[in-house]
């Protein structure tokens, strides 16, 4: 399975530290933010990783990543989203790279503490339709959330008023070829983008998406308030452990 990492965005909740760099390329601790998705990808087993970059300093990211070795990177391949089209217009541009094979795909600005081993095991033995890793959290509604029937997923909800669970939906996705042609016939939300919520919901609509809770601590470093919690987690506990 190859991997992809999106770090396009303006990242304006971010501004103005945004204004004179890439929000992927921002501090965590004592790494800059998109190294940490790589090696989530890596310890996955996952070494084959397109990086989906966009808006200023994007030439940035090939003098931190170069080929990409020193990350444990088998081979790295970048693109470049033209504009602030959202999350499933900048997974479009993986599709060579994807080949017709599945994909994992990390946010860029999201961090966890535990390998998603298992996780990427599970979904290769399924080896068709989609995987989502949820998490509880105290804020849902600045996320996705999982709209559950018992055990079943059957909505996600994009950043509720009222969430109806407190299951977080982590930027972690697991796709299989077919997320390409649901990306084409996607039209843009009241934000003006194309949401990856509604590429999930095209699954869960077909009965093909499985889920399962990630382990360990989980954050994404996109607002003050979580950029500082990802530094401050990543100091206390590491990131990416087994
Ligand atoms: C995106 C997704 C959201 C997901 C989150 C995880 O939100 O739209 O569904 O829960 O990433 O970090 P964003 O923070 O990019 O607006």
């Amino acid at each position: 399975m190859k991997g992809v990492v999106l770090a396009g965005g303006l990242g304006t909740r971010l501004f103005p530290l945004t204004k004179i760099t890439n929000k992927h390329l921002l501090p965590v601790y004592n790494r800059p933010m998109v190294t940490y998705p790589i090696e989530c990808l890596v310890k996955g087993g996952i070494t084959d990783i397109l990086v989906v970059t966009g808006g200023n300093h994007p030439g940035d990211f090939l003098r931190l990543l170069g080929n990409g070795r020193e990350y444990g990177v088998e081979h790295i391949n970048y693109a470049y989203q033209e504009g602030e089209g959202g999350i499933a217009d900048a997974l479009s541009l993986a599709e060579p790279h994807a080949a017709g094979g599945p994909i994992c795909v990390v946010l860029g600005d999201n961090i966890v503490e535990k390998t998603i081993a298992h996780a990427v095991q599970d979904y290769k033995r399924h080896g068709k339709g989609a995987k989502i890793l949820l998490k509880e959290v105290p804020d849902p509604q600045r996320f996705g959330v999982a709209v559950m029937d018992g055990h079943r997923v059957v909505r996600i909800d994009e950043k509720p008023e009222l969430p109806s669970t407190s299951y977080a939906v982590t930027g972690i996705y697991m796709y299989d070829s077919r997320v390409f042609d649901f990306i084409k016939t996607l039209t843009p939300s009241q934000r003006g983008e194309l949401e990856i919520t509604d590429v999930n919901n095209r699954y869960i609509d077909e009965e093909t998406m499985t889920w399962s809770i990630l382990d360990g601590w989980w954050t994404d470093a996109g607002t003050f308030d979580s950029l500082l919690r990802a530094s401050n987690l990543v100091a206390q506990g590491g990131a990416n452990n087994d």
